[in-house]
């Protein structure tokens, strides 16, 4: 046993192999686990998967770097949870692929901006930020008022998210493109069907442009429903099953 010993302690190499298999079985022990485990993250009600025109939305906040000035986490710290609200919960990234944690605050942390403005200030403020904001260093964002948003591929933008375990049912998926439309058009002749397929999301013309359904009505669904979906006055964190 002891010869076994000298022997890895004679060459450096044999000794860093043994170090790596060693060190993965250690970590195939802690992490494998983690991916099977269902309750590794809480379930909280309200948390539900984005609507195909919040997901276009969404899109278009990653494609712009909205991300490179705004984190959407809010940090247990008293002066984040006094400033922002309550502080973010692992259940309210479930369905991000990627998520939008984030470090960099050039601007505010946008986790609960949901409902904190009416559409209309969402609206100046992404056409010209100084517009409500007169100090503000955001940069403009008119254009998107004037790009329809693309319906054609989000069917398959939502199966990509099932292949990643977001639950969009069949029904959702080749209803997509269809569903876009009706959540920024109340009047259209789908609106019902959306509102049973997506219980909860809001249904209205979010950027005040009834003819079109833009890249704008589309960040504006997004924004509007950050954070919105908890009801923190009744909101009670699981115990911990192994409290020691
Ligand atoms: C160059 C950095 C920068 C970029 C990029 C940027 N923002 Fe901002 N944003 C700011 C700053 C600074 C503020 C604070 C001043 C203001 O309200 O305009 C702000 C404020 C906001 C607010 C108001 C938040 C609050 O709680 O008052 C929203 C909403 C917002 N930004 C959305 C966006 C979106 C959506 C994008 C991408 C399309 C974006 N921002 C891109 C810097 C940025």
């Amino acid at each position: 046993m002891w010869k076994f010993h000298r022997w890895f302690e004679r060459h450096s190499l044999i000794l860093v192999v043994g170090i790596l298999v060693v060190v993965s079985i250690g970590g195939l022990v802690q992490i494998t686990p983690l991916f099977f485990i269902e309750s590794t993250i809480e379930e909280v009600e309200g948390v539900r998967p984005y609507t195909p025109l919040e997901l276009a939305g969404r899109e278009v906040y990653i494609r712009e770097g909205c991300y490179v000035c705004h984190s959407q986490m809010v940090r247990p710290l008293r002066d984040e949870v006094e400033r922002y609200g309550h502080y973010s919960l692992a259940a309210e990234s479930m369905y991000d692929h990627p998520f939008q944690w984030g470090s960099k605050r050039t601007g505010p942390d946008l986790a609960r901006v949901g409902g904190r403005y009416s559409d209309e200030w969402h609206r100046a403020h992404l056409e010209n930020p100084r517009s409500v904001v007169p100090e503000s260093v955001m940069p403009p964002y008119a254009f998107l008022a004037r790009a329809d948003v693309n319906t054609a591929l989000m069917g398959n933008h939502l199966r990509a998210n099932r292949f990643l375990r977001v639950p969009y049912s069949d029904e959702q998926v080749a209803s997509a493109a269809i569903d876009a439309r009706a959540q920024a058009e109340p009047l259209n002749a789908h609106a019902y069907d959306f509102e049973q397929r997506y219980p909860g999301a809001a249904v209205r013309d979010f950027d005040g442009n009834p003819q079109r359904v833009t890249e704008m009505d589309a960040l504006i669904a997004y924004l509007q429903m950050l954070g919105a979906g908890i009801d923190f006055d009744t909101y009670q964190a699981e115990a911990p099953e192994n409290t020691r």
